[in-house]
């Protein structure tokens, strides 16, 4: 399987950014703690982030070119924001899982309004980097 890994604006800063919010942990250290729980696996995964919304937009775009089955995308502030984010994860045909570190439903009222997150098949929040590795479980689940 292969699987593209996207992260929206300030994930870069995890780690230093309001850490009683998001862990002490950066998204290098996410991705490495997902890689070692699931190396029994065999999978591809990119991971990549950007605070541009134009970049998330291509790079959605370019996984149905590159023949990757399921994006994993945590739009960080762009799920309250970006009808774009969204038409293009419509686009796309494979599995696609929307992730939040922390539980957006107890925080502020803005973040209550989700406009990315009806273009997925399904959310996992609230639950730090476990929120990641959740969706990579859920991939490899078989019905
Ligand atoms: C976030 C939640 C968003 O509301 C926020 O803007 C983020 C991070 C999370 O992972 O908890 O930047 O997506």
């Amino acid at each position: 399987m292969n699987i593209l890994v996207l992260g929206g604006p300030n994930l870069n800063l995890l780690g230093s950014r309001e850490p009683e919010v998001y862990g002490k942990e950066s998204l290098q250290d996410i991705e490495n703690f997902v890689n070692d729980e699931l190396k029994a696996l065999k999978f591809t995964a990119v991971w990549k982030q950007s605070n541009s919304e134009a970049d998330l937009i291509n790079w959605i775009q370019e996984a149905s070119r590159d023949g990757r089955d399921a994006i994993i995308i945590n739009p960080a502030a762009f799920t309250h924001t970006s009808v774009a984010i969204y038409d293009a994860l419509k686009a796309f045909n494979g599995k696609k899982i929307e992730v939040h570190l922390s539980n957006t439903n107890a925080r502020e009222d803005f973040r209550k309004t989700k406009i990315t997150t009806g273009a997925s098949d399904g959310v996992i929040e609230g639950f730090g980097k476990y929120s990641y590795l959740l969706a990579f479980k859920q991939l490899f689940e078989k019905y």
